[in-house]
């Protein structure tokens, strides 16, 4: 009985991301296009902005450039710079308040994926003032956000591109799905000058997220042509040139690719949703604070098995996609080829395996979360069983 109402739900969520109305960003690309994109702020004739950011990036001296510009062009701002991994509902209310007290007319936010989503949430609640927990769901808000100017620091989430934020509850811990074709910034910059600093922990994991976003499109049953060639695309970059980037920061060519995927993985799930990997990648970051691209790469992989012959199809084209199919090898072959090709990169940047502080008594919480929060949200491949998402938990307690 489940399952049927899963499978109605999936159905629901499939025609609601088709028929979403959407706003098409305007994209700037290449090395110090986030100046371009500044400069973009003044033409537009915005006289003061907010930018949103976290403390590390703010103190690093990383917006020093951006600020620089603005001045340039005699746009003024503020600056909100309590946005911490996970955003919660109150670094939400914080900025908005600053936005509005500040009297910005635009949001520049600069920052990895929590950044980008708290400036999404921010611009939405100012327009659309109420109580942030009811914006929770897939549906269209009543008015267009303040604008909103995005320039991603890592390259993984694709949050620059999506109509996806998420907030978390800070009395819950539960984190709150929001899908809204209006939250889509309509400036981006990809710019992998920004990026030349990430540390290859975060190059990796992110980088993964990137990959699992690509992949749990692809396989998704809302999985389409449109969504497909964006998902292509992540998966080529990403098996191209993540390691480079992970191995040298300062390859300024694989940082731009990086960037690319990452756009293009967004670009993929903005359409689709994800799957399994992701129902059970937030609840090791809800339960032990994994971050989040760690937490998908402890477990695609895994999933990607366990899903058994409905995928063999489907990822034995990834490992052509990938040029790494052996001729005369069955469609399980080359699925089987493609799961350890990720297994290799995984272990090659030696990505953790499992999470910190995992016990056994979380594993019926994991499993209950992960399969409500698939079963609402994602058109997975097939349905798993209890037994199934627990054991590909287990496996993960220290
Ligand atoms: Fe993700």
């Amino acid at each position: 009985m489940k399952i049927l109402y899963y499978k109605m739900r999936a159905v629901a969520v499939t025609w609601l991301l088709r028929l979403m109305p959407r706003q098409a960003p305007m994209i700037f690309k290449g090395a110090n296009s986030s100046l371009a994109l500044c400069e973009q702020v003044a033409v537009l004739g915005y006289q003061k902005v907010l930018i949103v950011t976290d403390n590390f990036l703010y103190t690093s001296g990383l917006l020093d450039k951006i600020i620089s510009t603005l001045e340039e062009n005699n746009v003024r701002f503020a600056v909100y710079d309590g946005v911490l991994p996970d955003p919660t509902f109150d670094q939400v209310q914080a900025a908005e308040k600053k936005l509005r007290e500040e009297n910005c007319e635009a949001i520049i936010a600069v920052g990895g994926g929590s950044v980008l989503d708290a400036a999404k949430m921010t611009a939405m609640l100012r327009t659309n003032p109420g109580d942030l927990a009811s914006f929770t769901g897939i549906r269209p808000s009543k008015n267009a956000g303040t604008p909103l100017f995005a320039i991603p620091t890592t390259a993984g989430t694709g949050s620059e591109i999506t109509l996806a934020a998420v907030i978390t509850d800070p009395i819950s811990h539960m984190k709150m799905p929001i899908g809204d074709g209006k939250l889509i910034p309509r400036y981006i910059a990809l710019d992998a000058e920004l990026m030349r600093t990430m540390p290859p922990s975060i190059t990796a994991a992110t980088g993964m997220d990137a990959l699992t976003h690509a992949v749990e499109s692809y396989l998704s049953k809302a999985s389409h042509k449109a969504s497909e060639e964006h998902a292509f695309a992540a998966i080529k970059l990403v098996f191209k040139y993540l390691l480079r980037a992970f191995d040298n920061g300062d390859d300024l060519v694989a940082r731009d690719a990086m960037a690319q995927a990452s756009f293009y993985g967004g670009a993929a799930f903005d359409k689709t949703s994800v799957g399994y990997v992701h129902g059970i990648a937030h609840q090791l970051g809800r339960l032990c604070g994994t971050p989040h691209g760690n937490a998908n790469a402890m477990v695609l992989p895994e999933v990607l098995l366990a899903y058994g012959d409905c995928v063999h199809s489907k990822l034995a084209n990834l490992a052509k996609l990938i040029g790494i199919e052996q001729t005369n090898h069955t469609e399980a072959e080359l699925a089987q080829q493609f799961i350890q090709a990720v297994i290799d990169m995984r272990k090659q940047m030696d990505l953790p395996l499992k999470p910190q502080g995992l016990k056994e008594s979380h594993i019926p919480d994991v499993v209950k979360e992960a399969l409500a929060e698939a079963g609402s949200l994602y058109p997975v491949p097939r349905y798993m069983s209890k037994k199934e998402i627990a054991d590909l938990v287990r496996p993960l307690l220290a």
